[in-house]
Formats: C-alpha cells, sequence, structure tokens
C-alpha cells in the first residue's frame, strides 16, 4: 500500500502549503507546518470539494430533503451517571456527539472518563482505547475505584486504523480515546503527537461517530498556552470542547463547556478528587475562598456567576515596588490585558500610581474568572495590597468598571447578594443598579457606587 497524498498544513492559520517550509506563507508563524492526508492512499485524486465531503461524513448519493422529513434524535440524551458531567453536556451525551476533553495532565481526564464509561455501559456499551497507560493500570484504576465493569471493553493501542477495525467489529455506542495526542494514522510518515497526526486521526474518528452514531470522547493535553495540543481545527471539528481545570494543589476540580453544540457554554460543573475518584460538588458556592479566618491584605470576595449558578470566589492581589524599568503585571485566571486595563483606569480615574509596582493577581483555586463582574473585585484587592489594609471584614463586591471610571451593573445582582447573604457575608459593594433601595439585604449592608472613586472610599 502506497503512502497518501500530503500536504504541510499550518498550525495557527489553517494555511495549506505543498511542500514543508519553516514559516507559513499565510499568517508568517514558525514552525507551525506539520503534513496531513490530502486523499487516502486507496481513493482516487480528490478534489478539494470531495476532501471537504469526505470530512463531513459518507455522501454516497447527495439529495435534497425536506427538513421537517428529516429524521433526527435531537433529545436522545443518555445520563453520564455523574450529574455535574451532565450539567456541562447541557443534560447529558447526545448520542454521535464527538466530545473533546482538555486538561493538564493527572488533573483527572481519565478517571473522569473511566467512571463515566462504567455508569454508562448499561446504556451505551463502552470501548476504552487508552494509549498511555496499560491494561493492568486501567482495571487497576476501575477496581480502585469500585466501578462496575459490565459491559466495558478496554483495548490498548494507538494506531487509528486497528482501533477502528476492532471498533467496527464490536460495535461500541461509545469510545474513548485515550489520549488523541499518542494517535497514528499509517497515512501519514509524521509521528505520534504531531499537529498532522493528532488532526488525521482526531478526523478518523470524527468521522467514524457521525457514520455509526457511536458517541465519542477524545482526551487531549493541554499546552503550557493553555490550549489542547494540535491545530485549532480539532476544535472546530468536535461537537463539544471541555477543559478541566484546577490547582494541583487543591482537590477541587472545575469542568468548563467552551464550546456546545447541545447546550450552553460557560457552564461549569465542580468536583472534588478523592480516594474513590472524582465526586460531585453540586453546591460548590464557597468552595474557591481561600479560607482563612481573617481577612488579610491584598483579598477580596467576589460573586461571579458561571453559566447559571453564583459562586463566591476569592481574588488576591500583591502589589510590590519594582525593580524593573517596565514593572510586571501577571493575571492567573483573569484576562491579563483586562489588568492592565483596569490599572491604567485607577490611576486616572482613582488617582492611584502602580506604574513603579510589580502587580500580581490571582483567583484563588485555580478556576478562571471571564465575567467583567470581577473588575471591582480586583481593583479592591490591588489598592488592598498596595496600601497594605486588609478590605472590612466579611465584604464582598462586584462590578464591571468602564473607561471612564463609571461602575456599571452586572446581570443577575440580587441573586449574587442572596449568595452572599446565605454565607454570613456583612457588606457588600456593588454597582448602584444592582443594589436595593433599602441599602441593605437580608440583613447585609449593601453600598451603593457609581464611580470608581466611590467604590474606593467604600473600601477604605
Ligand atoms: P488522571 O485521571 O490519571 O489524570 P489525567 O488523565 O488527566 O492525566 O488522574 C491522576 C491523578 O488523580 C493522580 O495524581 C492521582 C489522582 N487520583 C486520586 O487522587 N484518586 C483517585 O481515586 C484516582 C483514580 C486518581
Ligand atoms: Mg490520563
Amino acid at each position: 500500500q502506497g503512502k497518501a497524498r500530503t500536504a504541510y498544513v499550518c498550525a495557527e492559520c489553517g494555511a495549506e502549503h505543498n511542500k514543508w517550509q519553516g514559516q507559513c506563507g499565510e499568517c508568517g508563524a514558525w514552525n507551525s507546518l506539520s503534513e496531513i492526508v490530502l486523499e487516502s492512499a486507496a481513493g482516487k485524486a480528490a478534489s478539494p470539494a470531495a476532501r471537504r465531503s469526505s470530512w463531513a461524513g459518507k455522501v454516497d448519493a447527495p439529495k435534497v430533503t425536506a427538513l421537517k422529513d428529516v429524521r433526527h434524535s435531537e433529545d436522545a440524551r443518555v445520563s453520564t451517571g455523574i450529574g455535574e458531567f451532565d450539567r456541562v453536556l447541557g443534560g447529558g451525551l447526545v448520542e454521535g456527539a464527538v466530545v473533546l476533553v482538555g486538561g493538564d495532565p493527572g488533573i483527572g481526564k481519565s478517571t473522569l472518563l473511566l467512571q463515566a464509561l462504567a455508569q454508562m455501559a448499561p446504556a451505551l456499551p463502552g470501548l476504552y482505547v487508552t494509549g498511555e497507560e496499560s491494561l493492568g493500570q486501567v482495571a487497576g484504576r476501575a477496581a480502585r475505584l469500585g466501578l462496575p465493569l459490565d459491559g466495558l471493553n478496554a483495548l490498548a493501542e494507538t494506531g487509528v486504523e486497528r482501533i477502528l477495525e476492532h471498533a467496527s467489529e464490536l460495535q461500541p455506542k461509545l469510545i474513548v480515546a485515550d489520549s488523541v495526542q499518542t494517535l497514528w494514522t499509517e497515512q501519514l510518515t509524521a509521528a505520534p503527537g504531531s499537529v498532522g497526526q493528532v488532526r488525521e486521526s482526531a478526523a478518523r474518528l470524527v468521522r467514524y461517530a457521525k457514520e455509526t452514531g457511536a458517541a465519542v470522547f477524545l482526551v487531549g493535553h493541554v499546552t503550557k498556552e493553555g490550549g489542547i495540543a494540535g491545530p485549532r481545527v480539532l476544535e472546530h471539528m468536535v461537537d463539544a470542547v471541555l477543559y478541566f481545570e484546577g490547582d494541583s494543589g487543591s482537590r477541587f476540580r472545575v469542568l468548563r463547556a467552551f464550546k456546545n453544540r447541545f447546550g450552553a457554554v460557560n457552564e461549569l460543573g465542580v468536583f472534588a478528587m478523592g480516594d474513590k475518584g472524582l465526586r460531585e460538588v453540586p453546591n460548590p458556592s464557597a468552595i474557591f475562598l481561600s479560607g482563612g479566618s481573617v481577612q488579610q491584605p491584598g483579598s477580596c470576595v467576589m460573586v461571579t456567576r458561571e453559566g447559571t449558578r453564583p459562586l463566591l470566589v476569592e481574588v488576591q492581589a500583591l502589589v510590590d515596588s519594582s525593580p524593573l524599568s517596565n514593572p510586571r503585571r501577571v493575571a492567573v485566571g483573569l484576562e491579563q490585558n483586562r489588568l492592565a486595563m483596569l490599572l491604567a483606569v485607577l490611576h486616572r480615574h482613582g488617582g492611584v500610581v502602580v506604574s513603579d509596582q510589580d502587580v500580581f493577581v490571582n483567583v484563588v483555586g485555580g478556576i478562571r474568572v471571564q465575567e467583567t463582574a470581577a473588575d471591582l473585585p480586583v481593583l479592591l484587592a490591588v489598592l488592598s495590597s498596595l496600601r497594605d489594609r486588609p478590605l472590612p471584614d466579611k465584604t464582598i463586591a462586584f462590578g464591571e468598571i468602564g473607561l471612564s471610571g463609571e461602575i456599571r451593573p452586572v446581570p443577575n445582582g440580587e441573586e449574587r447578594l442572596k449568595e452572599a447573604a446565605t454565607h454570613g457575608f456583612k457588606r457588600a459593594i456593588v454597582p448602584k443598579a444592582n443594589a436595593p433601595k433599602a441599602g441593605s439585604y437580608k440583613g447585609m449592608e449593601v453600598v451603593a457606587v457609581e464611580r470608581l472613586s466611590d467604590a474606593l472610599s467604600a473600601a477604605e
């Protein structure tokens, strides 16, 4: 069997080139090209259109159909047996869906998927394909976790041709490929783990899922930059992309939908890693607080809303005089550019100078906060560290900050206040439009602020 005709694709911009070169001619990225299959060795010369259709699945005789006559299984969802996992998937796993689960090594991807696979086996007989661990290790883990193993098969294999052969024979309704970085196809000469191999192997599994209706979980490791190793196209090929986040020091883990064709994005699932594997935390409200009993300088608790739940999350800041002419601004769990913008607003509209200071900001518990409601708490934490004075005890804050120093309201203000009051907070610094007229809420004093200057004096 001959080698397939191949091309070189840029991992950054997706441009195709006929031969390998060190720099992408399209976007200028260095070392971003890798080999991909243009046509299968057996197949005939594929036109770009034919290539595209072969990506989408088998199209032997395309014909126009009235949409209302198309049979679909919109509601065919299967529970994973893990409520928090179902929540992130949008209410369970859809038949034939391809879901990419990304995360740092050791965060618990294999554990979660093995648990889910075992729970779902009665409804969806599963095949666990392991390219990283031996069958003995997988079986050992399953036994340690006390999982029911009926209807569950495992395969230690990385060649995608052989995986698909076994799958055609066994006809599982659910396949886990752990991990996609170990997969390779005979059609490429590139090494397993290279962008071309990852992309093509994933594409083969996606095609298999769409043809057979089997659901597929692809496990993907995350690069230092935080993306799933492999080209961006991996994210476009699949139906849902979930990221597993968490601090290596903490036992809590957060699963977040980054893309989901079948549900809301930004829905969070929360888990705790224990000696019996991952346990769900259905009521995670206060787990992202550092838990000290004395209020420390540089700390501010905020109420964020992730997906459909309010969460109390602590932001910590450290402001320290910098030896550098270009002081450092480091944000962990928040967007770096947003921090730079907020510091500029703090200077321009709050009269607080930090241009000679290093500023580090961290969200406790390793979770990422994306909403702008974090603006006010971030600046209050920065200010508190700069002044080396803690915020008043039992205080929470939320609110977006605009470039002209105005504090803007955020959605679901009352729900956030309620969550804080339930957890015993006594004082809330919030945008005026989010504050109740009475100036208090369920025994909690609510300070309404309109301008950054109001907020700074409220935090004295
Ligand atoms: P794992 O699922 O192998 O991570 P990944 O597949 O994302 O690389 O999880 C590995 C970690 O989880 C490892 O450090 C041990 C820990 N762990 C527990 O604490 N309890 C358990 O029951 C299991 C199975 C793992
Ligand atoms: Mg693993």
